[in-house]
């Protein structure tokens, strides 16, 4: 990572966008209506944020209007005051009876191949009916509900069921253990978890319910656990569970949208931070419909001949905005895929983007570099000639993936768009437009109507030198608070500066105004794109009776960007071998995920802390990875540095 740090700061290539694509491009047909003649102005002229996201909210159908676009409280922010909508209402009621009702919303394909194709009218139809089955069920508006699927029709269908009848969805990433499953629906009280049989990952099956069904005893909260039958094996249910096909059988293919106010809350998305508890983003159904629907048009072009492909997984943000409700909201077409990227063979992505013909195509930079390294002889097999933008998400893009990505995926026509954003801002914040010059590894500039810097310390504006990144004023789709915890809220993001969110995030801003960002400065890895909080890994290893203590850090990886490096001391009695490591590997990913495994794991003696007792992770990552420790002399316990030296 230092080295590519060091790359990306000597990247100097500038990338043009084609003139064609400009001058097509939704945006500029904006600037044009506007009178704007170039960039510049159209982020100075943005910058009056009540007249620009006023004019995207319009662009909305509201049930009633709002009376203030914007009232400011810091750090608490409402938006389009008094409006009413429903979010669903936009994504799918208003397309029918137009052309769009009979379009593709969505083509989704099993990893076995297996291809299902659903219209704007078929989603109404689904979404309807277990909309029905919910309300009789007893859920009603507010309630909580947890969805626990894979990449299937069914987890999209849910999403949008709970929000057109007002309830919160929880989506908890399929990935994740049950056990990590369950302290959600707890901490989201959720009535209902909807979850499944089980599904296909790499040709292997994962009996979801079956590993689930332990830890879903222990939830007083829940009352009815929906199971969808995907893979028809076998499951023990008990007296709360219902089949999904038995329970929306008979519903009636009709039903209203709740009519909700521009701030009642849409979803809960649980999200790492710095302790070992994790964040309960809260999402509304107004000003996240507004931004995440004028991000897709605007930064990804998207018009309504495009085939749109966020290769996310839905149980991430990325997967909220840019599977679900942006391009639903757009009346977009988009692919869908259940299984890994890679499976059966590298190219089965590209296979898809032939076979579908996509236009538009946004993954993450783990998924990038893994291609490179499987090579170009795989894309090579395809005709990717229908693509025309290209997207890239989660983490920094180093700028040798990035001209891999620009030249073997979109043959040097296709800009990419490298978009910076988060779970907390709902949607694209620092990112090209296809009218923005693209330096490779450089996430450009601002989204109009957004003000992002970079702080030193004191609060004071920097520019080529690193330092913190910020939010200076609110955004329509901005997180609203911690679900249950507004306390955690103002201290994590706003108590740093006043009024001005505190990213987490380490960057630089170059003499041209284009962001390049670093990575987390906080506790929080970056794994694969993923986010693990270094607490909660520490916490599921002092979990297991073998271990005392546990550090946690993140080391350089050439794919995944960091992997998971622990360091454990263990209780009196207890002895190091091969075999507890791999025990403990074990024991994390069954307590967090697979994707939260350490990569490797070191016995010591001690860790080195300060005289408060806290763990010094920086002194640590210094020794894994050689580099200089620095200024030690705040540490309590010096030897402890010699004991890491035989542990890495
Ligand atoms: C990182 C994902 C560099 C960053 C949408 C951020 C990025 C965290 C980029 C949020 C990017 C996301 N370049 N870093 N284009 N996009 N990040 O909440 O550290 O899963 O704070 O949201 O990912 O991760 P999250």
């Amino acid at each position: 990572m230092a080295k590519d740090i060091e790359a990306l700061q000597k990247e100097k290539r500038i990338f043009e966008p084609p003139a064609e694509l400009v001058e097509n491009s939704n945006v500029k047909k904006w600037m044009n209506e506007h009178d704007i003649k170039d960039y510049d102005e159209l982020l100075e002229r943005a910058k009056d944020k009540e007249w620009f996201w006023e004019d995207a909210a319009k662009e909305l159908e509201w049930f009633a209007p709002w009376t203030k676009v914007l009232e400011w409280n810091p750090p608490h922010a409402k938006w389009f005051v008094d409006g009413k909508i429903n979010i669903v209402h936009n994504a799918l009621d208003r397309h029918m009876g137009t052309p769009r009702e009979n379009k593709v919303a969505y083509i989704w394909e099993g990893e076995l191949g297996e291809v299902r194709k659903l219209t704007y009218r078929d989603l109404y139809v689904e979404v309807n009916k277990f909309a029905n089955a919910l309300k009789g069920l007893g859920i009603q508006k507010g309630d909580r509900v947890t969805i626990y699927l894979p990449m299937i029709p069914e987890l999209p269908i849910a999403m949008l069921a709970c929000a057109k009848i007002g309830a919160i969805h929880s989506v908890v990433f399929s990935g994740f253990s049950p056990h990590a499953m369950m302290e959600r629906t707890k901490d989201a009280e959720a009535k209902v978890v909807i979850t499944v049989d089980g599904f296909y990952r790499r040709g292997k099956l994962i009996s979801l319910k079956q590993n689930a069904d332990e830890a879903l005893r222990d939830a007083p909260s829940v009352k009815h656990i929906i199971v969808v039958k995907r893979a028809g094996n076998d499951v023990s249910n008990g007296d709360k569970d219902v089949w999904w096909h038995e329970l929306v059988e008979g519903q009636s293919a009709t039903a209203e949208a709740e009519v909700m106010d521009s701030e009642d809350i849409l979803y809960i998305l649980y999200t790492s931070g710095t302790t070992g508890k994790p964040k309960g983003i809260v999402h509304v159904h107004g000003g996240y419909a507004v931004g995440t629907y004028r991000t897709l048009k605007w930064v990804f072009d998207l018009k309504d001949e495009d085939v749109w492909w966020c290769a996310a997984d839905i149980g991430w943000v990325t997967g909220h905005s840019y599977i679900v409700y942006a391009p639903l909201i757009a009346g977009a077409t988009s692919v869908m895929y259940e299984g890994a990227p890679d499976y059966p063979h590298p190219d089965r992505l590209w296979s898809m983007i032939a076979k579908y013909g996509v236009t538009i195509f946004y993954t993450s930079p783990t998924a990038v570099r893994m291609f490179m390294k499987y090579g170009e002889e795989w894309p090579k097999k395809h005709d990717l000639s229908s693509l025309r933008l290209l997207g890239s998400v989660g983490e920094p893009i180093n700028p040798e993936a990035w001209m891999w990505y620009y030249e073997y995926i979109g043959d040097k026509r296709c800009p990419i768009m490298d978009t910076w954003w988060q779970t907390e801002t709902g949607s694209h914040m620092i990112t090209p437009l296809p009218i923005t010059p693209l330096k490779p590894g450089s996430t450009t500039r601002q989204f109009p109507g957004v003000e992002a810097d970079i702080f030193d310390d004191n609060g004071k504006s920097l520019t080529e030198k690193g330092g913190h990144l910020v939010i200076k004023t609110p955004w329509p789709s901005m997180l609203r608070t911690l679900y249950k915890d507004p306390e955690r809220y103002e201290k994590q993001y706003w108590s740093r500066f006043p009024d001005t969110y505190l990213a987490g995030d380490a960057a630089r801003k170059d003499e041209d105004g284009y962001f390049w960002v670093q990575g987390r400065e906080d506790d929080v890895l970056n794994v694969a794109g993923h986010r693990i909080g270094t607490a909660e890994v520490e916490s599921a290893l002092v979990s297991h009776p073998a271990v005392a203590e546990a550090a946690v850090i993140g080391v350089p990886h050439p794919i995944k960007g960091e992997e998971i490096s622990a360091f454990v001391i263990l209780r009196k009695g207890r002895e190091p071998s091969d075999a507890l490591k791999d025990e403990l590997k074990r024991h994390v990913a069954e307590e967090i995920g697979p994707i939260a495994r350490p990569a490797s794991i070191g016995f010591v003696g001690d860790l080195p802390k300060t005289r408060s007792g806290k763990i010094m992770r920086r002194v640590i990552k210094a020794k894994a990875i050689g580099a200089p420790v620095g200024d030690i002399s705040t540490l309590a316990n010096p030897e402890a540095v010699e004991e890491l030296d035989k542990a890495v």
